[in-house]
C-alpha cells in the first residue's frame, strides 16, 4: 500500500482536496477530524470526552488519536484483502505532533511500508481565516462547502444528499485563532522533517479548488513514480 499525507493549516483545503484526490488515485481516507466528528455524533462516553476538547479547538491526546489511526489502517488493509480497489491511504489532519509522526512511522514499519509522499498545501493566514468563517458542512453526509468560494446549488442544502448545512462548532473566531497557532507550534515543524527525508512536495493552495486538485494529483504521481524508478 502507498501512504500519502496531506499537510497544511486549518482551512488550507485538506478535507476538500482529500475527497477529490482519493477518487482519482484509489486511496482510502484516514481523516482524524472526521473520525472524531463521528465519535461525537455517536454520543458515546468517548465521544463526549472528545467533544469538549474539539469545541475548544485543542488537540485530542496523542494516545487516543494514534489508537484510532491504527484501527483505521487495519480496516483499510481488511478492505484491500476483501478485494477492494484501494491501493493506499490518504491522511488528512494526521500526523499533527512529533509523537504522532513517530507513531505513524512505527505502525507502517511493522507492516513493511512507509510514507511515500507528503503534500504541503500552502495558503496565506488571512485567506485561511476568511475561508473558515465561510465554511459550511452537511449535517448528514459531512460534505464541505463555502458560502463564497464553493456554495451549494440551493441555499443551505447539500447537493449530494439534501441534508441541512451547518457551521462547525470549532469555526468560531476564538477557536480558529487557537487552532492556527497550534498548527504553527506543533505541526509546521513536521514539514521540515519530511523535507529532510525527501518525500515533501509543496503545492500552492491559494487558487481555484480544481487547479489545486490537479497539482496535488500530479505531485503524488510524480513522487510515487520517482520512488519506484530504478536507481542507477
Ligand atoms: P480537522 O477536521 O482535521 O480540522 P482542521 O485540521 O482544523 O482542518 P480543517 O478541516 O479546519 O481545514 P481543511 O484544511 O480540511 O479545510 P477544508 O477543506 O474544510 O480537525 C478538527 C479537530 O479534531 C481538531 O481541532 C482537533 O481537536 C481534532 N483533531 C483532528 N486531528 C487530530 C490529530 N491528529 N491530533 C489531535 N487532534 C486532532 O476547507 C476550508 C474551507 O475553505 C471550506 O469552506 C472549503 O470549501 C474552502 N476551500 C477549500 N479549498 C479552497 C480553495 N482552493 N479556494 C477557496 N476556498 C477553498
Amino acid at each position: 500500500m502507498i501512504h500519502v499525507i496531506l499537510m497544511g493549516p486549518q482551512g488550507s483545503g485538506k478535507g476538500t482536496q482529500s475527497e477529490r484526490v482519493r477518487e482519482q488515485l484509489y486511496l482510502a481516507p484516514v481523516a482524524t477530524g472526521e473520525l472524531f466528528r463521528s465519535a461525537i455524533k455517536s454520543g458515546t462516553a468517548l465521544g463526549q470526552e472528545i467533544k469538549a476538547i474539539y469545541d475548544r479547538g485543542e488537540l485530542v491526546p496523542d494516545d487516543l488519536t494514534i489508537a484510532l489511526v491504527a484501527d483505521r489502517l487495519d480496516e483499510i488493509a481488511r478492505e484491500g484483502r476483501e478485494g477492494g480497489q484501494v491501493v493506499g491511504a490518504l491522511y488528512d489532519g494526521f500526523p499533527r505532533t512529533a509523537a504522532q509522526a513517530a507513531a505513524l512511522d512505527d505502525l507502517l514499519a511493522r507492516r513493511g511500508e512507509k510514507i511515500d509522499a507528503v503534500v504541503a498545501i500552502d495558503v496565506p493566514r488571512e485567506e485561511l481565516i476568511q475561508r473558515l468563517s465561510g465554511r459550511r458542512l452537511c449535517s448528514v453526509c459531512g460534505k464541505v462547502y463555502n458560502v463564497v468560494s464553493d456554495p451549494p446549488a440551493r441555499l443551505n442544502e447539500c447537493d449530494a444528499c439534501g441534508g441541512t448545512l451547518i457551521q462547525r462548532a470549532d469555526d468560531t473566531p476564538e477557536a480558529v485563532s487557537k487552532r492556527l497557532d497550534l498548527y504553527e507550534r506543533e505541526t509546521a515543524p513536521l514539514v521540515g522533517r519530511y523535507a529532510e527525508r525527501g518525500v515533501l512536495v509543496h503545492v500552492n493552495g491559494d487558487r481555484p479548488i480544481a487547479e489545486v486538485t490537479d497539482a496535488i494529483v500530479a505531485a503524488i504521481r510524480e513522487r510515487v513514480m520517482a520512488d519506484s524508478a530504478p536507481r542507477r
